[in-house]
């Protein structure tokens, strides 16, 4: 596969196909959706008439709206979401909080299904791809005849924390509607210059961080997947390391089917001859991460060019 800068990677081109293969309902599902959309608008209506979605726990709607929150694997149907939810959802994400108010991000709104696959491997009703961008305050640093010059990491780790939040605010905004969501970096497999090309984004200073995907899916999850909440996640007044015995407790949670911390890829795990779910994860799912990365990544590539590294 070529990189933006000609080279060919081929680390890359390994992990896209293991990823696309993410779950049963992955991106290449995209042919499931028109057999499901004869059974789905009357789920689709009833989502839609929902006024707010409260299918987990919580003193309260918005925190039950956040413990009910679910990842639809790209099981989208046909089914459009308002232009009304689009606009709530868009108008709540950029209420996320940003570093010193300037909004370092651009959300792109793509609504042609092709154009979505293209860019991420999934497809559903709408895609917002959320960008970190400083190109805007480019704009109006030049227009005002101020120097600025983000050309450095941490303006650019700045912009990936504001184009998260916003991004993660509006997933829940659209839970909050009755609105499903994939959250995915799928904008990050394959040959990354095709964002460029496709949607002629500016040459520096703006990265694909991450596409929210939205519509209604074919079928309800059976239930939540789970979270790690304890020892390891959350650390009391100091940072706690986790010890030898507290990791095989992890393991031991991981393995313990009604926590439902499993991947549906890797659902299977036992059947494959692993003794632990995590086994699984670190030699099928991250196999890759268990070699060091020897040569330069395409990401790497990409983010020199966009002029965020010092050098
Ligand atoms: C950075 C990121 C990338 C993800 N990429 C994908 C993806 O490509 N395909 C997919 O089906 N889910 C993807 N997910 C969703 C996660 O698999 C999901 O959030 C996780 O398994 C927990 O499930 P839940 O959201 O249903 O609680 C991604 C989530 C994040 C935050």
């Amino acid at each position: 596969m070529k990189t933006h800068l000609g080279k060919t990677d081929t680390r890359e081109h390994g992990s896209e196909s293991s990823r696309r293969a993410f779950c049963k309902h992955g991106a290449l599902a995209g042919g499931g959706l028109l057999l499901a959309a004869a059974i789905a608008p009357a789920l689709a209506a009833d989502a839609a008439s929902r006024p707010a979605e409260t299918s987990g726990d919580g003193p309260n709607d918005t925190i039950r709206t956040i413990r009910g929150l679910r990842t639809t694997h790209g099981n989208f149907i046909d089914q459009e979401i308002s232009e009304q939810a689009l606009q709530a959802i868009l108008h709540a994400s950029v209420r996320a909080a940003n570093a010193s108010n300037m909004q370092s991000y651009s959300i792109i709104v793509v609504r042609d299904r092709q154009m979505m696959q293209n860019l991420c491997g999934y497809r559903g009703s709408r895609l917002l791809l959320y960008c970190a961008d400083h190109n805007r305050l480019l704009a109006s640093a030049r227009s005002l005849g101020h120097a600025y010059h983000p050309d450095n990491v941490t303006a650019f780790v700045t912009a990936l924390i504001d184009t998260t939040l916003a991004a993660q605010t509006a997933a829940i905004a659209a839970r909050s509607l009755g609105v499903d969501y994939l959250l995915t970096n799928g904008v990050h497999r394959g040959d990354m210059s095709r964002h460029w090309k496709l949607l002629g984004l500016p040459e520096k200073h703006c990265f694909p961080v991450i596409a929210l995907v939205l519509g209604y899916p074919t079928t309800e999850p059976e239930s939540l997947k789970g979270r790690l909440d304890g020892t390891g996640v959350i650390h009391e007044g100091k940072y706690h390391h986790v010890t030898p015995e507290e990791a095989e407790e992890i393991t031991r949670i991981y393995d313990d089917e009604s926590r439902h911390l499993w991947l549906e890829s890797g659902e299977n795990w036992k059947a494959e001859g692993h003794k632990h779910y995590l086994d699984w994860m670190f030699t099928v799912w991250q196999g890759r991460a268990a070699k060091r990365t020897e040569t330069p990544t395409q990401m790497l590539d990409v983010i020199k060019r966009l002029g965020y590294l010092e050098t």
